[in-house]
């Protein structure tokens, strides 16, 4: 949510910064800006609507050694050039761009607009801005002492809230700062050059080498050098990682999208995620960086999963599938209300946080609070190095590969088949045969030969999707494991089509939402063979009487009655444990083709970023 790129080094500030945004757009695209050091002072040039605008503005003007950029996702004040960062001081003295939010800005403005500092902008950020700025005034010139670090050191001890920023200095022509606290900053080593970024992606064009900052941390950088202090003056002794996976792919290539790439992927994806990770006999799965034995687990007599949006429907699948086959009783919470709830919790409770991204900053918070009160927790994660996966016990990485779209698509099958393979590890610990851990493995197998199937049907997909594009509602109906994937439907729908959809259990419609059905509100109901299939048929004809377009994505095999689905759209038959990653395949590519035929953005839909690193 929002992104920073800040350069130090040779003469190409401005050339860089544009290509590290453009590869941060997904994280935020209501504005963005750059501002460069100039022997006049701070040239800046802000734009709103997406990088190109910028890119566009700044034509062939790329150039100078140290500047600080941004792509902004609003949370205080309109989308405005006013309110896009960089923000400068009222003297012209510092430049700041920050991600984050300030929660006690009101009282730092107050109390600078007394000392005669000026706001142009509805921001937060401008108040932090004006506040090192003041401190950078009274600092005095003391040899040694670094004045302007040490002002920005000292005002962030005056900030409640979370930031990560990038900071320069019309005095100090070789130098730029950088801070975190709650939104990530990694710090790129070049040659003769550095460069920060809030993400990994923006400066894997220039380097390898990385520094992840942690909380409270404060980077002074040179173009040849960099220092890491706490906010209160402490030294850090700095960690140098290697950024090891390939960077085309967090490239388009022949795709028209970034959501389209990564649906296409899912047989990628989901075989990087079981690569290596099942035990000789073929009966269990093994997981490498859980920093727990199996004794340790067979005490654990509670799990709670923590997650949002999309990796909290993996956390409900997840709940069907430990209870099923590991018989492990399973809580499911939004990180965002766990948080802030006083949840009385055993103390042989596992926490695991799930979250593509690994920085969302309510799975991130939802974690620490764990932590706090001493529970054991993993994340499940896509994002090597991101905090959570830093920050927890021990976890499972995704190995799904970079995610852009904003709408998560490979990220969720590839989370559903980690806690597949999680429900069969534990159940193995514990009473699951060996001859089911084996008819298990062997359906995890199958799973991406038979989404590579599934993706045949793209066309006929699209055909039944433009039938329906044109709807403003849309209700997915699923039972038992297909629960959440309605769940996921009808976000996936809403969020990239603007599409009004809901999705439900589907017995439930019963209970007051069949009165929205009309011939105006069409359903999907997700119908796998089981026990349920003869329920969830019920419930279509429920849906049928009431004249309601019925849309049927089943097993194949499964008897559909003559006339009850307006369209029908089959997966192959499969075990019960990998029915909801194959049936979301064709509700991705449902979602996918319907925006497209609304003319929507797919990859950047409107009010959202990938990454939520606010509250
Ligand atoms: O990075 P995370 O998995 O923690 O992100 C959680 C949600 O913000 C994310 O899944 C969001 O709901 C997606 N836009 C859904 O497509």
């Amino acid at each position: 949510m929002c992104g920073i790129v800040g350069y130090i080094g040779r003469d190409r500030a401005g050339s860089v910064m544009v290509d590290g945004l453009k590869r941060l757009e997904y994280r935020g695209y209501d504005s963005s800006g750059v501002a460069v050091w100039t022997e006049e002072g701070i040239k800046q040039t802000k734009r709103t609507g997406r990088v190109a605008e910028l890119e566009a503005a700044l034509g062939d003007d790329l150039g100078g050694t140290l500047g600080i950029s941004h792509t902004r996702w609003a949370t205080h004040g309109d989308v405005t050039e006013a309110n896009a960062h960089p923000h400068t001081s009222s003297d012209g003295k510092i430049a700041l761009v920050h991600n984050g939010v300030i929660e006690n800005y009101v009282g730092m403005k107050t109390f600078l607009t007394e000392k005669g500092y000026t706001f142009q902008s509805q921001t937060d950020t401008e108040a932090l801005c004006n506040l090192i700025a003041y401190h950078y005034a009274k600092e005095p010139e003391v040899a040694g002492k670094n004045r302007f670090l040490e002002s920005v050191r000292k005002s962030l001890r005056h900030v409640e809230g979370t930031y990560g920023i990038a900071a320069l200095c019309t005095d100090c022509p070789g130098e730029l700062i950088g801070a975190r606290k709650g939104s990530p900053l990694i710090l790129g080593l070049g040659e003769g050059e550095n460069i920060l970024a809030s993400d990994a992606n923006a400066l894997t064009h220039c380097t390898r080498n990385v520094v992840y900052l942690e909380d409270n941390e404060v980077v002074h950088l040179t173009d040849d050098d960099f220092s890491i202090t706490t906010v209160s003056s402490k030294s850090v002794e700095a960690v140098i990682h290697q950024v090891d996976w390939d960077t085309s792919e967090a490239e388009l290539g022949d795709y028209d999208h970034f959501m389209q790439k990564e649906i296409f992927e899912q047989p990628t994806s989901l075989e990087n995620g079981m690569r290596g990770r099942f035990s000789d006999d073929g009966s269990t799965a093994v997981f490498g960086g859980l920093n727990l034995n199996s004794q340790e687990l067979r005490q654990v007599d509670r799990i709670l999963f923590l997650a949002c949006g999309t990796a909290w429907h993996s956390c409900l699948v997840a709940e069907y599938l430990i209870e099923r086959f590991a018989r492990i009783p399973v809580e499911v919470e939004y990180a965002s209300e766990f948080r802030y709830r006083n949840a009385p919790l055993d103390k042989n409770t596992l926490v695991i946080a799930i979250s593509q991204s690994g920085e969302t900053i309510d799975t991130l918070g939802a974690l620490r609070e764990a932590k706090r009160k001493g529970y054991r927790t993993l994340a499940i994660n896509n994002s090597v190095g991101s905090t959570i996966a830093r920050e927890s016990d021990g976890g499972i990485y995704q190995h799904a590969g970079p995610e852009i779209g904003v709408a998560s698509t490979k990220a969720f099958t590839s989370q559903i088949m980690i806690c597949a393979m999680l429900a069969l590890y534990l159940g193995r610990l514990r009473d699951l045969s060996y001859g089911d851990g084996v008819a298990i493995v062997k359906a995890l197998k199958k799973v991406p030969a038979q989404v590579e199937e599934i993706l045949k049907q793209n066309e006929k997909i699209a055909t039944v999707a433009k039938k329906y594009a044109s709807y403003e509602d849309c209700l997915f109906l699923g039972r038992q494991l297909m629960f959440p994937i309605a769940l996921e439907g009808a976000l996936k729908l809403k969020e990239i089509s603007y599409i009004h959809a809901e999705g439900y259990p589907a017995a439930e419609m019963k209970h007051g939402p069949i009165a929205l059905i009309s011939e105006d509100c069409p359903s999907v109901f997700l119908a796998t063979s089981g026990e349920v299939f003869s329920k969830s048929l019920a419930n279509a004809q429920e849906v049928k009487a009431r004249k309601g377009k019925v849309i049927c994505i089943a097993s194949e095999g499964c008897d559909i009655p003559e006339g009850l689905a307006d369209d029908t759209i089959l997966v192959p038959e499969c075990h019960e444990i990998v029915q909801p990653i194959l049936m979301t395949i064709p509700i991705q590519l449902f979602s996918y083709h319907v925006a497209l035929e609304r003319g929507c953005d797919v990859d950047k839909p409107r009010n959202l970023a990938k990454s939520v690193t606010v509250e």
